[in-house]
């Protein structure tokens, strides 16, 4: 990594404001590699020098990686002027990164979302090239049947093209699992749509190799370990 201001790596980190950062350093609270730091605009390589706030290694994580538990009545966007978005729901201590949702699942769905400011993670799990896997568990108002099973594996015709093959578990007379490996506007709604099926309730469940966690709360959210990250981008 390369040199950089002091106050844009505390600042990169979102919990401090870069007029925070002139402040501690007018109150010599931040050293690099045991010299206080006298300037906001002194530069350090963070993988070269210790930076330590308050005599506390200050930690840098270049890319930051949320899983969310989206609830009902969530936009995924950044912002929007009448409705409650995702992002809302990241800790206040992140609020600083330029995070945003890899993917979208519409407002009346739940379940796992990546929130991210990694815009190369994003592409490479939601390109359909990429063939990164997503499972949603659907109920319908009618009952699932054997043709729709046979027909998302042939690919729905859609009016914007046909999709790829996607596999259909049925669970029970109204339920179903389906495995995606691309994501177009409505997907699902639009494929059960052709065989005259509403869909009630959609709910996704995994994406690529990550599973939505038992113990993670709807409307919760938290940072991936590194081995979830790696299942995260396993192919489908
Ligand atoms: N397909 C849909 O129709 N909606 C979603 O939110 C995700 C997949």
């Amino acid at each position: 990594m390369a040199m950089e201001r002091i106050d844009k790596i505390i600042a990169s980190q979102g919990l401090y404001s870069r007029s925070d950062v002139k402040y501690m350093v007018n109150r010599k609270r931040i050293t690099v590699d045991g010299k206080v730091v006298t300037s906001a605009s002194q530069k350090a390589d963070v993988d070269r020098n210790e930076i330590l706030l308050d005599g506390k290694p200050f930690v840098v994580k270049k890319q930051i990686y949320l899983m969310l538990h989206k609830p009902m009545g969530y936009v995924s966007a950044t912002e929007d002027k009448k409705q409650q978005t995702v992002l809302e729901l990241v800790p206040a201590a992140l609020k600083g990164r330029d995070i945003f949702p890899a993917g979208r699942l519409d407002k009346d769905t739940t379940g796992l979302m990546i929130l991210t400011d990694d815009g190369v993670l994003a592409h490479n799990i939601l390109s359909p090239k990429k063939h990164v896997q997503k499972i949603y568990r659907v109920e319908l108002d009618i009952p699932v049947t054997e043709e729709m099973q046979k027909g998302f594996a042939e690919g729905v015709a859609l009016n914007d093209g046909v999709c790829k093959d996607a596999k259909l578990t049925i669970l029970g007379e109204k339920t179903a699992e389906v495995t995606l490996r691309e994501g177009r506007y409505h997907q699902i709604k639009r494929m059960f749509g052709c065989y005259g099926a509403k869909v009630v309730r959609l709910h996704r469940i995994a994406m690529g190799g990550l599973f939505l966690p038992e113990d993670l709360a709807e409307g919760e959210c938290r940072e991936l370990t590194a081995e979830e990250l790696e299942k995260l981008q396993k192919r489908g």
